[in-house]
């Protein structure tokens, strides 16, 4: 469809065709010096010691968890109001995915009180997801989980250099996980990073990321060696040469665009402010620092039917989304870990009532008046 205003955008221009063209004409095209010099970055730019790059957010996930020890007989704890894959993942160590609620409809965010009450004596991970990308309370969620000995995994899919307290999301548990998914804030197509602050467990995603070999195949190219022993049964989870010149001019207009998004969600509020059955999330003060990745709103008493709202807004090339049917939810998760809905009673009443709406640093502000008025517009006509 050609819409007139998407749900999301990217912001590429000569910069990253030029990057993506140099190393085309290099000849060198499997991770290399450039997929290094884009971790270097990265890890400096989020003030963690280590990055590691993969070949996708689920994978990163995956392989944190993974290199951390999770397995068949562990659970991990994580919201289930979150995409998908970060439950997938931890399905797919072995381990069993436990569901805690959210915050509340003004902060979805894993409640840190929830995960205390689904903690068994198996419990050995929470996997903390900075929604929409917002800070989780990292005070509480990172407390919890020292004094539990527990792994924390931040899924920062959502969040590139979002704060809790002055200090960057990704930083607070043992692992942090970004995607760079076509529609996130930094994109390359599919690519993701795991920053961590521990030697020991960036040394084996390392490892474990390309088979669990010894030498890679630069090292082979460049003389270095010419054998290698496989040390573990890993995975190919690299990233390549071409995502990672595009993730490094990404990375240089990361803030600039991250600003763009927090003046449109800003513009978004005060567009919406007099629309009582539109209720946006993430206003009140807390010690987070939110990235805007996505502008969840939230349909109070009195909002036409949300299907009926998305169709209305399609017909006037308005593209919206909904994030997320809660994972508890899935056909293959309600049979494998049934969840009740009352177990979760802020997901299962806030889930029904979420409409994303486009949200990109190129947005216009004519175009966000076209949307605040084709919301509007929807009510007239009910
Ligand atoms: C919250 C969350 N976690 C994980 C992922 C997985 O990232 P990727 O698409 O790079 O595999 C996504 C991607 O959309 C996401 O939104």
């Amino acid at each position: 469809m050609n819409w007139d205003v998407p749900l999301f955008d990217l912001n590429f221009d000569a910069a990253e065709e030029a990057a993506a063209l140099a190393v085309i004409r290099s000849g060198w095209l499997t991770q290399g010096e450039t997929v290094a010099e884009f971790e270097r970055a990265f890890a400096e730019r989020i003030g963690s010691r280590f990055a590691c790059a993969v070949s996708s957010g689920t994978a990163g996930i995956h392989l944190a968890a993974h290199a951390l020890g999770l397995g068949p007989g562990d659970e991990a704890i994580l919201p289930s109001l979150t995409f998908v894959a970060t439950a997938n993942t931890v399905v797919q160590t072995g381990a069993t995915p436990v569901f805690a609620d959210v915050e509340s409809f003004d902060r979805p965010l894993l409640d840190a009180t929830d995960v205390e009450r689904k903690i068994t004596a198996r419990t050995r991970a929470i996997v903390a997801v900075h929604y929409a990308g917002h800070p989780c309370d990292m005070a509480a969620l990172g407390e919890l989980a020292r004094r539990r000995h527990f792994h924390l995994i931040e899924d920062c899919a959502h969040a590139p250099l979002a704060e809790w307290d002055g200090r960057k999301a990704g930083t607070f548990g043992a692992a942090g996980v970004f995607s760079f998914f076509s529609n996130k804030n930094l994109s390359t197509g599919e690519g993701g990073m795991i920053v961590t602050g521990d030697a020991a467990l960036a040394e084996r995603l390392r490892l474990l990321r390309s088979h669990g070999m010894t030498h890679q195949t630069l090292d082979r190219h460049q003389g270095h060696a010419f054998d290698y022993d496989v040390v573990e049964p890993g995975f190919n989870y690299r990233f390549d040469e071409i995502r990672a010149a595009i993730g490094l001019v990404q990375l240089g207009k990361l803030e600039g665009n991250n600003a763009r998004r927090a003046e449109c969600a800003a513009r978004y509020r005060a567009l919406l402010r007099d629309v009582e059955w539109i209720r946006i999330p993430f206003q009140a003060e807390s010690a987070g620092r939110g990235v805007h990745h996505i502008f969840p709103v939230v349909l109070a008493d009195g909002a036409p039917p949300r299907e009926r709202l998305m169709l209305s807004l399609r017909e006037r090339g308005i593209q919206t989304s909904i994030h997320y049917r809660p994972v508890h939810d899935f056909s293959c998760y309600r049979r494998r870990y049934p969840t009740d809905d009352e177990s979760l009673p802020v997901t299962s009443a806030l889930a029904p009532r979420l409409l994303t709406l486009p949200l990109y640093p190129a947005l216009t502000a004519a175009q966000q008046g076209r949307v605040a008025e084709a919301l509007r517009a929807c009510v007239r006509s009910s």
